[in-house]
């Protein structure tokens, strides 16, 4: 199909399903695999998930936990923040969505990072990443990308 002709179908389609104010969704294409913060509908749903499953250990402004940094007593660490002053962005994409979807047990068996594999699927984990990578600046949402795409060269 020209691009042209494209890109009126999916403005069609918008129309289409636009009913009494709402635009209902309807994605031609698959869920994306990817977080990619400058998707809005990824980012927005992203920021409702957080809100709900992230934002009690990890801070509704991505600040993490007071002394993030010092083990408790039983070993086991605090939230780190996802904003720009904790490791969040020093990893790659795939590493955050395991991170997400199996929890911290596989890395250190003290983790009290719950896994959601059970509570999230795929598409709200990428959705969830998205929203916090659109919450860093440029330069370390640059970084951030480089680190994946230097992991996925590998
Ligand atoms: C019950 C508290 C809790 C909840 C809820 C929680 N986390 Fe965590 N998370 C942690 C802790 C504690 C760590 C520190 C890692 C460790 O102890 O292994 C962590 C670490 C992480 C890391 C690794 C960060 C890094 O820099 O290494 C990611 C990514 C992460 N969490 C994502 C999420 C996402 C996304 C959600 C919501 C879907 C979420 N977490 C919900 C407690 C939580």
């Amino acid at each position: 199909m020209r691009t042209a002709t494209k890109i009126a179908a999916v403005v069609l389609v918008g129309v289409a399903v636009s009913v009494g104010g709402y635009l209902v969704l309807m994605p031609n294409d698959p869920p994306p695999r990817r977080a990619d913060p400058a998707n809005l509908n990824q980012v927005t749903a992203g920021a409702d998930i957080y809100g709900e499953h992230c934002a009690s250990c990890h801070g509704l402004t991505l600040a993490g936990e007071a002394d993030w940094r010092r083990p408790r007593s039983d070993g086991s660490f605090p939230a780190p923040p996802h904003d720009e002053s904790g490791h969040t962005w020093h990893h790659p994409d795939a590493q955050l969505f395991e991170i997400t979807k199996l929890g911290g047990k596989p890395y250190n068996p003290r983790s009290t990072m719950p896994a959601f594999s059970g509570a999230l699927s795929d598409e709200e984990i990428w959705s969830v990443l998205a929203y916090i990578k659109s919450r860093w600046p440029d330069s370390v949402r640059e970084r951030q990308r480089a680190v994946t795409a230097a992991s996925e060269e590998r």
